[in-house]
């Protein structure tokens, strides 16, 4: 059986796992697919796992309530494993709301290979934006147990790397998070 160490001489970098977690509308998206443009430009395989997506499909039986989201992200981390392994460098966008299932991701994934990116934008800034009108709607009690409204957001207690609006666009922040990845080792000869 082929090992990692053997995937990641093919590719010339680390397989790791950069887990991005915020409120709804805080730009983590934005942020890792700015980073997968910027990794793939520099010839580095990338892989952007957007809750979002993955929620149409992998968790599609699950929803919000604290057991389906515990699952949810317990899915994501098995399936960001499996990418890391693989030799990828993986982007998960996912609330994450809860600091137990983001200590169990990257313990499953292992510590060295894990890096919790907190894109910390206030609930005030995601509401303004309210880019999906979802804020709106919880407001309005049509969505309920919503993250920041009447759904817990746990603050991370020891991200790798915060991220807050005043640190720039989402562009810098990508170069920021990049970065950090290059000065620990994971982009090999970036
Ligand atoms: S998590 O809490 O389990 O990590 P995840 O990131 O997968 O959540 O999904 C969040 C996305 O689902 C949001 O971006 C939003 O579009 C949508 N969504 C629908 N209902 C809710 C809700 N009650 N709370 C948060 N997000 C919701």
């Amino acid at each position: 059986m082929l090992s990692v160490a053997q995937r990641e001489e093919v590719t010339g970098h680390r397989g790791m796992v950069a887990w991005f977690t915020g409120l709804s509308g805080s730009g983590k998206t934005t942020v890792a697919r700015a980073l997968d443009h910027l990794l793939h430009s520099h010839g580095k395989r990338s892989f952007l796992m957007d809750g979002d997506v993955l929620r149409e499909g992998i968790t599609s039986d699950l929803g919000f309530s604290p057991e389906d989201r515990t699952e949810n992200l317990r899915r994501f981390t098995e399936v960001a494993r499996l990418f890391a392994n693989a030799g990828t460098i993986t982007l998960v966008s996912a609330i994450s709301p809860y600091e137990e299932s983001r200590e169990k991701a990257r313990e499953r994934i292992g510590a060295e290979r894990f890096l919790l990116v907190h894109v910390a934008t206030p609930l005030e800034v995601c509401e303004a934006r309210d880019v999906k009108g979802l804020y709106a709607k919880a407001r309005a009690g049509k969505l309920p147990q919503f993250t920041g409204i009447d759904a817990p957001y746990e603050e991370p207690e020891n991200p790798d790397i915060k991220l807050v609006p005043e640190d720039g666009d989402p562009g810098v922040m990508a170069h920021t998070v990049f970065d950090a990845l290059k000065s620990r080792g994971f982009l090999g000869e970036a």
